[in-house]
């Protein structure tokens, strides 16, 4: 579904990105794991039009998509949960539901979205006339995901979903992400630091040091990569 190649992408004097290659299948969970600064966050905004693609190419069904408009990348069927969230303080989680949907004309069909949503994160409906700035780390996660799937997207990008938010949030939001997949078919772009967790749901996963791809392979295969378990698992 989503072929990158030789991405590289800078800021200014510096390479954040220095020739990524990574492919996502259609209906896979893929994982993007890596320290902070690796690049991680850069690879998904250039996937979103919101970096600027210096080199290389970023193909969706055959399409290059690199340095097209955000909105046109959303409408060809990927959006994204960014990092942070990036919650709407002042607006009701209905209003950033909406939000997410902005694109949208099918009325009936974004009603039906909107109550799977609810079925996936019921906090989200007992908080719907609520502020977004109002909700909890973990509850503004569940929302950010929630406006990304609102998009009706066919890749949906995750960035580090489980950062700042509690182990038992953590662990529901990753059975969601598993069961959006597993029941929808949706194909996930999962970026994360948590390669304990990321590793569990994931089919297949590259691992991203300083702008580079140093690992890929079954998610299960990495998982045993002694380098890997050393510099990503805590382990010695
Ligand atoms: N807007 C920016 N301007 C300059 N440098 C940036 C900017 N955003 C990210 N960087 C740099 O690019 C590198 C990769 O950052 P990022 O993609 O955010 O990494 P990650 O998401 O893996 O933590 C880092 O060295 C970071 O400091
Ligand atoms: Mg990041």
């Amino acid at each position: 579904m989503l072929d990158i190649v030789n991405l590289e992408v800078k800021y200014g004097a510096i390479t954040a990105l220095k020739g990524v290659t990574l492919s996502v299948e259609s209906g896979k969970i893929v994982t993007l794991l890596g320290a902070n600064g690796a690049g991680k966050s850069t690879t998904l905004r250039a996937v979103s039009g919101l970096a600027k693609v210096a080199n290389g190419s970023i193909r969706l069904w055959g399409q290059e998509i690199g340095n097209s408009a955000p909105h046109k990348i959303v409408a060809a069927g990927v959006s994204q949960a960014p990092e942070g969230r990036m919650i709407f303080a002042n607006l009701t989680v209905r209003e950033n539901l909406d939000m997410g949907a902005y694109l949208r004309k099918d009325r009936h069909a974004l009603h039906e979205d909107q109550e799977y949503i609810f079925t996936l994160f019921p906090r989200l409906k007992e908080r719907i006339n609520q502020p977004g700035g109002t909700l909890s780390g973990g509850e503004q996660q569940m929302l950010a995901i929630g406006r990304a799937l609102m998009a009706r997207p066919k890749l949906l990008l995750l960035d580090e979903p489980s950062l700042g938010i509690g182990p038992i949030l953590v662990k529901a939001i990753f059975e969601r992400i598993q069961e959006i997949n597993k029941t929808r078919g949706l194909t996930i772009l999962l970026v994360e630091q948590n390669a304990h967790m990321a590793l569990k749901v994931a089919h297949y996963a590259y691992v991203l040091e300083t702008g580079t791809i140093t690992f890929h392979g079954p998610a299960a295969e990495i998982a045993q990569n002694e380098q890997v378990r050393k510099a990503y698992l805590g382990e010695v």
